[in-house]
């Protein structure tokens, strides 16, 4: 499995400042995460560290994150040395990763679509499970797998669009553009079916599979009236869902 990200880092970091991505997707998972005060938490597809520190900071302890790209972990070092909160990085395959001590908490903020088929997402479960205590919780975003391509440009009022060449089946590539100020960038998914995720993370031994739907902070919603957050929340462009280590 290669990334792309060594040569986007900088930019992916920027996207992460956009309002939906702290209105919707943080708020979201934040509310999924609950109280984490003095949880183990492994942070995989870490990137440059924006919700590994946000986890540190909510008292996540000890807290690692994990990365296929040297870029980006890079950037997460060098915040660390900024501002250091105790946080270990470590560049390299989530899939091949096995902590010493399974831990309480293993959070993905899309690493799940970047499996390409049923076996790459079934040994990214089998490393989430591994590293799980039993019956800790698994905590993720990814692309959104019901999400038709006729709905694929509405993120363009949030920042971002998607698109697909070809059909929506198996494997299919699905292309998330950014559009900054500076411009555009590209970062590359792929699309795997509901059913392919709960069947190949069931088998990888997750359990109790929760999906939910993504939600508006208050501050979000005093910045913008309903009609601003209503196309993300009727046909959202990215997945939430929670799961438990049997
Ligand atoms: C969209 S970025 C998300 C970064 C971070 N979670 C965030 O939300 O800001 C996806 C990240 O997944 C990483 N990645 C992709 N496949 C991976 C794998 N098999 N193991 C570890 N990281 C992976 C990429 O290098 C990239 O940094």
């Amino acid at each position: 499995m290669t990334t792309d990200y060594d040569g986007i880092a900088d930019q992916y970091k920027e996207s992460k400042l956009e309002e939906w991505r702290t209105h919707i997707e943080q708020f979201t998972l934040l509310q999924m995460l609950g109280d984490i005060a003095g949880k183990s938490v492994l942070d995989f597809a870490c990137g440059e560290g924006y919700y590994t520190r946000v986890l540190r900071r909510l008292g996540a302890e000890p807290v690692a994150g994990v990365d296929l790209s040297g870029g980006m972990i890079d950037l997460a070092k060098a915040e660390e040395v900024r501002n250091t909160l105790g946080i270990s990085y470590q560049q390299g395959d989530a899939r091949a990763v096995t902590l010493t001590e399974p831990c309480d908490i293993v959070f993905a903020a899309y690493l799940l679509n970047y499996a390409k088929n049923y076996q790459e997402l079934l040994e990214m479960g089998h490393a989430i499970a591994r590293n799980l205590k039993t019956g800790g919780r698994f905590i993720t975003v990814n692309n959104n797998p019901d999400d038709p391509p006729g709905n694929f440009s509405i993120g363009r009022a949030y920042g971002f669009t998607k698109h697909l060449e070809g059909e929506l089946v198996e494997g299919a590539p699905v292309i998330f553009r950014f559009h900054l100020a500076d411009g555009p960038f590209d970062v590359t998914n792929y699309h795997l079916s509901r059913v392919t995720i709960e069947s190949a993370l069931g088998e990888a031994g997750l359990g109790d599979i929760r999906w939910h739907a993504p939600s508006v902070s208050p501050e979000g919603s005093r910045l913008h009236d309903q009609r601003h957050w209503a196309p993300f929340l009727a046909g959202p462009p990215v997945a939430f869902f929670d799961c438990t280590k049997r």
